[in-house]
């Protein structure tokens, strides 16, 4: 695992969308995997000012978004669509078509994450995948107890992950019980992950993830066997693990052309 640390929040950032725009610049059909949450938020910012302003193009690529809420339409103000649209979509020069997220709304669940995971192989798999963590060490809506090699599947929420996003659904009897998300097996096809944390409430989280044993009670944990993971991090999120000088040092020795 790389661990970049950085003072705050938006230093980690432009790391972060430095890493997904060389990905985008090197490879003309590069296939995303996206995240939701508040952690993403300053990342496609910061995609969608390189998109205007340096010609960042995102026309040959392609997006696989890692959940959605079952039961919840599209259009839905707090549906991780509506959240996609506004933050990112709505800026940038992706094909509509070529746009991915979970079908909340199917009436054939079984059917519907097969032919996610089938979509996610025709596009070639995934080149990089922007993950989040729950404070409870979810990635995805892979909750505690999670098969390491599970793929895209219909999941219960947490108590915990429900209370997360209860202000989002005007109480926690308002968020839906129910998630479809790509499974840590289909996370861990991704030929990159880059895992951002930020803030005291992950730190938890991401040190069971980068030093703790792997296990499904910490889903993120799953990574320490990915060959190309990233975390980048805040000085909060990264406040509770044991070698944070050693990774900072790594970082800074290593050379330029290693970076990333
Ligand atoms: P957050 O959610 O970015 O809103 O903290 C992350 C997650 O639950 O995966």
């Amino acid at each position: 695992m790389e661990i970049i640390i950085r003072p705050d929040s938006q230093q980690a950032s432009m790391i972060a969308a430095g890493i997904v725009a060389r990905t985008v610049r090197e490879k003309p059909h590069a296939v995303l995997g996206l995240a939701t949450g508040n952690t993403p938020l300053q990342l496609y910012r910061n995609l969608v000012r390189m998109h205007r302003d340096e010609g960042l193009d995102f026309a040959g690529m392609t997006s696989f978004n890692l959940d959605e809420y079952v039961g919840i339409p599209p259009a839905h103000p707090s549906s991780f669509h509506s959240y996609m649209w506004a933050h990112l979509f709505s800026h940038i020069n992706l094909p509509k078509e070529r746009i991915n997220i979970p079908d909340g709304l199917t009436t054939d669940v079984p059917a519907a994450c097969r032919k996610y995971e089938q979509a996610i192989r025709s596009a070639g798999g995934i080149d990089v995948q922007v993950l989040g963590i729950g404070s409870n060490g979810h990635i995805g809506f892979n909750e505690p107890s999670s098969s390491l090699s599970s793929r895209t599947r219909i999941k219960t929420l947490t108590e915990e992950s429900r209370l997360d996003v209860a202000a989002a659904f005007g109480g926690e009897e308002g968020v839906p019980t129910h998630v479809l998300t790509m499974g840590l097996g289909t996370i861990m096809d991704a030929r990159k992950c880059l895992l951002l944390a930020f803030g005291k409430k992950k730190a938890r989280a991401v040190a069971r993830t980068v030093e703790g044993p792997v296990t499904a009670m910490v889903p993120g944990s799953v990574l320490q066997l990915h060959p190309r993971t990233i975390l980048v991090l805040d000085k909060d999120a990264a406040s509770e693990l044991e070698m944070a000088d050693y990774y900072a040092w790594v970082h800074e020795h290593k050379p330029d052309w290693q970076k990333y």
